[in-house]
């Protein structure tokens, strides 16, 4: 099979992307496949006609990759394509459309309104700690964490620079533990407890920095949270009709006296996929290798 690797794209993303793909397009090599990478620029449509692969192995994230908008071209060019489709992809990637959608399948999801970026300070909004969020960026990107009530909001959302959109998400701080759990098909792959090395959360440079974070796989929790954790990930992936391999980041609040609360922040339809990234180490964990993995989800795709 010939397989075309889309990478790289020009989201904010776009390095991840581009060491996502590297790292998958080895894989797939090595898996026996004949692989094209194809570093996405908005020329892709004819790109792809020329190269007419089998199969697209999208290794994208962020805008355009992972929105649902490069899903609608590889319908159109009726090209097979690995994760989610057009609808799935699009709901997953805004964050509070997703979670409408999580919450009426019974997926519990933290309180937060979208508001102007420059009403993200005030009272009426939530009680602080909360946190402010691009409606649909990943990897952390603009996220802002407030922990006293303030009038004004944050200085970077008001920047002339601030690139992510007029609006914004404010969410309720859930404190506690960073989950997440990846979702294969019809199962779910192990939790992992991520600890950020330094800091207090996982923010672009835990994710990214070598020695950034701490993975305990398996989360150090109650079997029936650990179990839990799981039934929610596969929940969330089904209401939002997603396909393939999703990744969904949980927050814990298992602090001494806290809340007990567990809640979704989000469903990630093209997670990380380097070697060493959160969907690889779940699935060793289950049994697969990262050949193995990247196999599955080429012999999995559809349009
Ligand atoms: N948005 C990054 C790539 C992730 O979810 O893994
Ligand atoms: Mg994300």
């Amino acid at each position: 099979k010939h397989v075309a690797i889309l990478l790289g794209g020009w989201s904010a993303e776009r390095e991840v992307s581009l060491a996502s793909g590297k790292a998958c397009c080895k894989a797939l090599e090595e898996q026996g496949y004949k692989v094209t990478p194809i570093d996405v620029q908005p020329d892709i449509a004819t790109v792809l006609q020329a190269v007419n692969p089998d199969v697209v192995f999208n290794a994208l994230h962020g805008r355009v990759g992972e929105d649902g908008t490069i899903q609608g071209l590889l319908e159109i060019l009726r090209i097979p394509y690995t994760h989610s489709g057009v609808l799935a992809s699009a709901l997953a990637m805004q964050k509070d459309r997703a979670k409408v959608v999580m919450a009426a399948a019974g997926v519990p999801v933290p309180k937060g309104i979208v508001v102007n970026r420059s009403d993200a300070a005030k009272s009426h909004v939530l009680p602080a700690p909360y946190v402010i969020k691009p409606v649909n960026e990943g990897s952390s990107v603009g996220v802002i964490i407030v922990r006293e009530d303030r009038s004004h909001p944050p200085q970077e959302l008001l920047r002339d620079d601030w690139a992510f959109g007029e609006k914004v998400l404010v969410e309720s701080y859930v404190a506690g533990r960073e989950l997440t759990c990846a979702v294969m098909g019809d199962r779910a792959l192990g939790v992992i407890d991520i600890r950020p090395a330094t800091g207090v959360f996982y923010d672009y440079d835990a994710k990214y920095a070598k020695g950034g974070s701490i993975h305990v796989l398996p989360a150090e929790i109650k079997p029936n949270i650990y179990q839990k954790v799981q039934e929610l990930a596969l929940t969330a992936h089904q209401a939002l009709g997603c396909r393939g391999i999703s990744r969904a980041d949980l927050r814990y609040d298992d602090t001494p006296g806290g809340t007990g609360e567990l809640v979704v922040l989000e469903v990630n339809t093209q997670p990380g996929m380097t070697e060493t990234s959160l969907v690889p180490e779940l699935a060793a964990h289950a049994g697969f290798t990262f050949g193995e993995l990247v196999q599955w989800m080429v012999e999995d795709a559809t349009c």
